[in-house]
């Protein structure tokens, strides 16, 4: 990270876009931009009525903005169905035949769905879900592969009014279990299985798993995919296509209020316990709507693929609902980047012609490590747009990106964004912003973004601080499900009326943002959020573990690898097999992203003598092989110094 940070100080590298991409953008230069973005600050009402006006309202709303800090309502009193402006919209008005998912599996099974044929599918989906039981507010939990179905299970239940809260397919079945309760979901939607690097991922048997002992849940809905053995539980468990063949493929939707709650995401923060972060319908609709306008500035000629799994935010707002909201064609993935090899993707752009692309970073570093000549094999030059998400982006990736895959003719959006913003808060637009490695640049229309000191003061160019939002966004979460009180104290009590995103940042002398990663004991491991005290509680939880201290390292590919610190208990001797084990046993707690890359056992951990673990020592040790710094309040300094002889015999 400090290697980051110091290649962005001196970072002097300025692109422009082209006058010919410029022209056709939708915002094509910076006066539009601040004229547009000084509007969206200071008359936020009129600003984004214009917007939500391009979609369909059953009722219109009677006021855009009811805020009372830290409790935001966006167009009170509206009625709409995002399903319906996802889906029915784009064939009411004539694109029913436009391909709205073009999807390859990864055994290289491929299907296009039309919007029209999407419609129908959903609404077969909302009319089993209905057949189900399931009501409108009623929680549903999926669990899905990467297939269209994915993003019709979601469609579906927002068409009906149900909540859909979605749990990555790489998560255990512990996880399922912990949201299951935390959510009180009535169904899950899952599949026999996914195809993960030539495998198939046994989601079913997951869910069994997580389902032993759960009193709520009283429909598991099944979708075959990689036509593996599952069990069936009578009663309970049905399967998706002998549900589908009951019923029609029509259904009338019905229009819900502006602020129904659409889905509660899980995502990793400071304690053991992921928080369940809700969205809702209205203010989310339109800026997924607006952010894939202005930022993708997408088009109806355009091919998007964005590489997410929708078990992530990103997957939600840039695979589901934002490109859907602007009726886009998509590409849709199932599969590992390099299955059967690092070209996959490329591949993919070429086959499909593909003309905006968006992944993460940690991606771009292992294409990078792979070797050019998978990407020179393939054509292109049907790309225009390029994007990046989930982690600040390291100048010589950034380079690689810009030149390699997009040929020095792509713009490149940085666009930082957070599973609580629920839209991107900082981006460049493409056909304007001057765009520089490594920075998200400039706030978004509505985003009032700005880094403040310890004291709240807005720090000058250059100097670091915290990273806050002062005013509220249509896409704003609205609570942490079920704990309003971790919702105020997490993201509203730094600062009276300003969110707090937890990201430390600077601002160079244009304004642009410089992300500099998380300030809380959350780490990055290839983009995805993942929290020590999670990781720790997970060790804990084994047998064999007396306590643990879990700190991130540098990685060149991941951004950060998980390092993990154990002592074990009395009379319990390390070996090369326990620490197999306790790795496996993370996985199985939490899943595989959460294994640990370096165990160290230890007999001690470096603690104050009020017995709180010095991390700062423990960050410090795995970055540079040496803890240096103030140890006066340690309790006893031999325990750092064996950990060193451990960390540098590695
Ligand atoms: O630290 C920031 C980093 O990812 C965090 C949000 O993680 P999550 O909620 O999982 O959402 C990821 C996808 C939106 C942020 O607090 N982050 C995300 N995008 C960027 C970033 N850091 C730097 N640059 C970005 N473009």
């Amino acid at each position: 990270m400090s290697k980051n940070i110091e290649s962005h100080l001196s970072e002097d590298r300025e692109f422009k876009p082209s006058k010919e991409f410029s022209k056709k953008a939708r915002i094509s230069s910076m006066a539009q931009y601040k004229r547009m973005y000084k509007e969206s600050i200071e008359k936020p009402a009129t600003f984004w009525a214009r917007e939500a006006k391009e979609l369909q309202w059953s009722k219109q709303w009677t006021k855009v903005l009811d805020w009372k800090a830290p409790y935001a309502k966006w167009f009170v009193g509206g009625k709409t169905n995002i399903c319906v402006n996802c889906v029915d919209r784009h064939v009411e008005e004539g694109r029913g035949t436009k391909a709205a998912i073009i999807w390859e599996g990864e055994p290289g099974d491929k299907r296009t769905l039309t919007y029209q044929q999407l419609q129908r599918e959903v609404c077969r989906f909302a009319n089993v879900l209905q057949a189900n039981g399931v009501k409108s507010k009623d929680r549903v939990l999926i669990y899905m592969p990467m297939t269209p179905e994915a993003s019709i299970a979601m469609l579906a239940c927002a068409r009906i009014g149900a909540v859909h809260s979605i749990v990555f397919g790489g998560f255990s079945a512990e996880s399922i279990k912990d949201r299951l309760e935390d959510s009180k979901a009535v169904a899950v939607i899952t599949a026999d299985g996914g195809w993960r690097r030539g495998g198939v991922i046994d989601l079913k048997a997951n869910v069994d798993d997580a389902l032993k002992g759960d009193k709520t849940v009283k429909k598991v809905i099944v979708l075959k995919r990689t036509e593996n053995e599952v069990k069936m539980k009578r009663g309970r468990d049905v399967w998706w296509h002998e549900e589908a063949a009951k019923v029609p493929a029509t259904h009338k939707a019905r229009a819900f209020d502006s602020e129904h709650p659409l889905f509660i995401l899980y995502t990793s923060g400071s304690t053991g316990k992921p928080k369940g972060i809700l969205h809702t319908t209205g203010g989310y609709m339109i800026s997924t709507y607006t952010t894939c306008k202005y930022i993708f500035d997408m088009r109806d000629d355009d091919v998007y693929w964005c590489t997410a799994d929708v078990g992530w935010i990103t997957g939600h707002s840039y695979i589901t609902y934002g490109p859907m909201l602007n009726g886009v064609t998509q590409v849709m993935y199932e599969g590992a980047p390099n299955f059967p090899d690092f070209s996959r993707f490329w591949q993919i752009v070429e086959e499909y012609g593909v003309t905006i692309f968006y992944t993460a970073p940690t991606a771009i570093r292992a294409f990078i490590k792979a070797g050019d000549e998978l990407v020179e094999k393939h054509d292109l030059s049907s790309l225009r747009l390029l994007g990046t998400v989930g982690e600040p982006i390291n100048p010589e990736a950034w380079m690689w990106y810009y030149d390699k895959i997009g040929g020095g003719r792509c713009p490149i959006v940085d666009t930082w964004w957070q599973t609580e913003t629920g839209a991107i808060m900082l981006s460049p637009l493409p056909g304007c912003t001057p765009i520089k490695p490594g920075t998200a640049t400039l706030p978004f229309f509505g985003v009032d973004a700005a880094i403040l000191d310890e004291t709240g003061q807005e720090c000058k160019a250059n100097e670091g601080g915290r990273l806050v939002i002062r005013q509220p966004w249509p896409s704003m979460l609205r609570t942490i499900y079920g704990d309003k009180k971790r919702y105020k104290d997490t993201y509203w009590s730094d600062y009276s009326g300003m969110y707090t995103a937890g990201d430390g940042a600077r601002r160079d002398k244009k304004g642009n943002f410089w992300i500099v990663g998380r300030l809380d004991d959350v780490l990055n491991v290839s983009g995805h959020r993942l929290g020590t005290a999670e990781v720790e509680s997970a060790l804990v939880s084994h047998k064999a573990v007396a306590e643990a201290a879990v700190v991130g390292r540098p990685h060149d590919i991941k951004g950060q690898a998980v390092v993990a610190f154990v002592s074990l208990r009395a009379g319990v001797e390390s070996s090369d097999a326990l620490l197999k084990e306790v790795r496996d046993h993370v996985g199985k707690i939490i899943g595989a992203i959460a294994k640990p890359d370096d165990v160290y056992f230890t007999q001690a951990l470096p603690k104050t003598r009020s017995g709180k673990i010095m991390r700062r020592l423990l960050k410090e040790l795995v970055a540079t092989g040496k803890a240096t710094g103030n140890m006066t309040t340690l309790e006893d300094i031999n325990v750092v110094r064996n950990l060193e002889a451990l960390v540098q015999k590695k």
